[in-house]
């Protein structure tokens, strides 16, 4: 099932409404340690500059074959050897991944809908202790030239409901990146 309202517009302006260095930065990829999962690659805007950080692998998943081939070129013209692709329905078979094998997994601009507890429980599942389940998503506080409904879009409080009984807790990690996103960073591990 393909999430609700995350279709994309064109590329360069995807990719024009985020400040890309400050959220790559702001993932401290450096630290991570252990495969790099994305859930959704889009146009690939986080995944390249996410491989060009690590040599860890990065593994990104998307269930629309255009998203997946136009990430795949971008990847094969940048020479990055770090990345596999997997074209599949996340929600319906999951990410595929072994339990407990990723450092860090990527839900960006996804969990605007009521099935997003599937996905965390999915990053729940794939995260090390003390991998870092990273979130990004629009801004209900201000105006923003795209993003689904202000009422489908969560705020931190909603991924905190979403989370209970999981195992993932906040790690006082969260920040607005902007200029229309905010962050948050949940670990792996109920040692809060
Ligand atoms: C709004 S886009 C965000 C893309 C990228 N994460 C970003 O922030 O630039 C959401 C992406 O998730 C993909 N997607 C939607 N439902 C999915 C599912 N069930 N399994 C895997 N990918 C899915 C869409 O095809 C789309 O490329």
């Amino acid at each position: 099932m393909k999430v609700l309202d995350s279709g994309m517009p064109e590329e360069i302006y995807w990719n024009s409404l985020f400040d890309i260095p400050r959220i790559i930065n702001w993932l401290d990829i450096e630290n991570i340690s252990g495969p790099i999962v994305e859930i959704g690659c889009g146009y690939g805007t986080f995944t390249l500059p996410v491989a060009m950080k690590t040599n860890n692998q990065v593994f990104t998943c998307d269930i629309e074959p255009a998203m997946i081939e136009i990430t795949r070129n971008h990847v094969r013209q940048s020479g990055l050897t770090n990345v596999q692709f997997s074209l599949r329905d996340v929600l319906e078979i999951g990410t595929g991944l072994e339990s407990k094998s990723a450092g860090m997994i990527l839900l960006f601009n996804i969990l605007h809908f009521n099935e997003r507890r599937l996905l965390l429980e999915e990053a729940s599942r794939t995260l090390q202790p003390g991998g870092i389940a990273a979130i990004i998503h629009w801004r209900k506080d201000i105006e923003t030239p795209r993003g689904p409904d202000l009422n489908m879009r969560p705020d931190q409080g909603t991924i905190l409901d979403s989370i209970n009984g999981l195992d993932l807790h906040f790690d006082g990690n969260s920040k607005i990146l902007e200029p229309y996103h905010w962050g948050m960073q949940l670990m792996k591990g109920n040692n809060s």
